[in-house]
């Protein structure tokens, strides 16, 4: 292909008009369009000046202008191609770059102020405006990000991932974190890894035991049946809705190899616990950390505690890439392991785009496979593809920068909601977050008392009618879901379910993200009193038939 540039991306000496067009004045300006059919054409103002360098202005690289020179970027003129004086020189293609990418942002950045602020910024009016579970939280920083990385069109993991998993390694103090395209996936990832071969003895193999509970997510489950291996639910406390940490021992069996708990809505399970009987019985630990980003125990970060950690970045969630998640380990090994099964099962680890990381891609013996086999396409696993576009992770990355206040804020919308909610205990039980943890919560969770007069679809009917969000706790109980009634699916149950089952009929919660604007929690609030009021008018239609 010929290129058609002939102007962009030169300088030439015009009759610059001032901006009142009171007069002119010739300058040095940088072409950044091709002349129209009429020969109009875009240019930026060159100045010697650089008292006026602000954030919109670049320096003019050095030996194209006899003198030190800036670009104006906010200096944007339309003129026609025939004032040119003459031709000065021309910029580098990383220059022009850095140009053109900073005029792109500066519309993003417009658009973003224009567009999409206005209504994120829409007054809160009661009863008419929704009271979300959950939602993206964003300004322009995302966007540009987003567009940046467009610009960049390398599409595949490239340079935001890396910028990513670098930052989020460091904000978790993990050593390795592997993104994948959901949380879901990063469970799938974490438990597929522990059947490799490549663990020996410590492998789960077909039959295996993995030790969970059924009130929950259902890709927390699912993965585990989908490799062979066999569930075993234990009860879940209420309050904290997290496994009864006295079921636990007893669900071990000769067969038990890992146990794998979410932090049900962002309050973390018994770590001291879980760990302990992992050393005692030598089982894996996965945390599902997807709902519980920011959360602590013990002072440090959940998800990095187990031998497994698993984010989701889905736009509900803590830190959202529109889809996206992540695998996080210390072990050098399970990276490998992880790396490997969300790459196609490959056995090498090279960086999308890249060749021979290994510094001998044509010199290992692997498998009974010809000496020098090309090791890009060597499979040590019978692995997927669950990896990340750039474009996702340069959204994380913009999020990344917000995480602590968006935890923060998440952390004081659930103490004012367990605050005003407390009034009404008579009724509900609340939350609970133990003594050694921080909470990082996902939504405030509520379970109806028993013999309460009345029942979680009038109350979540109530609620969504004054454009109040509810939602239940995932599954409920999952193996009254059919998926399993109809699936024919091994599991085993330790006792009786009878606090999962009753978070399924009485459990259900409300958001508290940090979208949740001035005015909205007070109506949350009210709404609950003003409910609780007519029942205590006696009002017997508060039970559904
Ligand atoms: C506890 C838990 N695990 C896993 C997932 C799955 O995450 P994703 O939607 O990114 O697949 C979710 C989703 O909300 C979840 O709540």
């Amino acid at each position: 292909m010929t290129s058609k540039i002939k102007y962009v991306g030169k300088i030439f000496k015009i009759p610059f008009p001032f901006t009142d067009l009171s007069t002119k004045k010739a300058r040095p300006a940088l072409a950044i369009s091709e002349p129209d059919e009429y020969g109009d054409m875009e240019f930026l103002f060159i100045t010697t000046n650089k008292m006026g360098t602000g954030r919109d202005n670049i320096e003019i690289p050095e030996d194209i202008l006899p003198i030190d020179s800036v670009l104006h970027l906010s200096k944007r003129y339309l003129l026609n191609k025939s004032i040119i004086m003459k031709e000065l020189g021309e910029v580098p293609l990383s220059f022009l770059d850095k140009v053109l990418r900073k005029l792109t942002f500066r519309h993003v950045s417009s658009f973003y102020q224009n567009i999409h602020l206005p209504k994120l910024t829409r007054p809160f009016v009661p009863g008419e405006s929704r009271i979300n579970y959950a939602g993206r939280v964003y300004d322009e920083k995302e966007m540009v990000s987003l567009v940046d990385s467009a610009l960049d069109f390398w599409l595949t993991a490239g340079r935001f991932e890396s910028e990513f998993v670098k930052e989020f390694s460091e904000f978790l103090g993990v050593k390795y974190v592997i993104t994948t395209n959901s949380g879901s996936s990063a469970n799938l990832l974490a438990i597929s890894a522990l059947t490799s071969y490549k663990l020996g003895d410590r492998r789960l193999i077909p039959g295996d035991e993995v030790i969970t509970v059924a009130a929950g997510f259902p890709t927390t489950v699912a993965p585990i049946i989908q490799n062979n291996l066999v569930p075993v639910f234990v009860d879940i406390e209420l309050r904290t809705y997290n496994a009864d940490v006295k079921q636990l021992e007893k669900a071990i069996s000769e067969k038990t190899k890992a146990i794998f708990l979410a932090h049900t809505l962002g309050i973390p399970f018994n770590l001291d616990k879980v760990m302990e009987l992992a050393q005692k019985y030598k089982l894996w630990v996965i945390e599902d950390n997807c709902d519980a980003l920011g959360a602590k125990w013990n002072g440090k970060y959940t998800g990095t505690l187990g031998h497994i950690g698993t984010s989701s970045f889905y736009p509900a969630h803590h830190l959202t890439m529109g889809e996206g998640g992540a695998v996080i380990t210390n072990d050098a090994q399970l990276k490998q392991i992880i790396t490997s099964f969300r790459d196609w099962g490959r056995d090498c680890w090279c960086d999308p785009g890249k060749d021979d990381t290994c510094g001998k891609r044509f010199g290992w013996q692997l498998g009974t496979l010809p000496f020098g086999y090309d090791h890009k396409f060597v499979y040590s696993h019978l692995g997927y593809n669950l990896k990340i576009t750039d474009m996702q992770a340069a959204v994380g990355v913009a999020q990344l920068g917000k995480l602590p206040e968006f935890i923060k804020k998440r952390q004081e919308n659930w103490q004012r909601l367990y605050n005003g909610l407390k009034n009404f205990e008579k009724f509900f039980i609340l939350p609970e977050v133990p003594p050694e943890a921080e909470s990082s919560p996902f939504g405030f969770v509520l379970t109806i008392k028993d013999g309460a007069p009345f029942d979680r679809k009038k109350i979540t009917e109530f609620l969504e009618d004054r454009k109040i969000q509810t939602r239940t706790v995932f599954a409920g109980n999952i193996i009254r879901q059919p998926a399993f009634t109809g699936g024919n699916i091994s599991y085993r149950i330790v006792e009786k379910l009878e606090n999962t089952d009753k978070v399924m009929t009485d459990t259900f919660w409300i958001g508290v993200y940090p979208g949740m604007i001035t005015g909205m929690i007070e109506f949350v609030l009210k709404s609950f009193e003003e409910f609780i009021m007519n029942v205590n008018k006696k009002d017997s239609s508060l039970r559904s038939e």
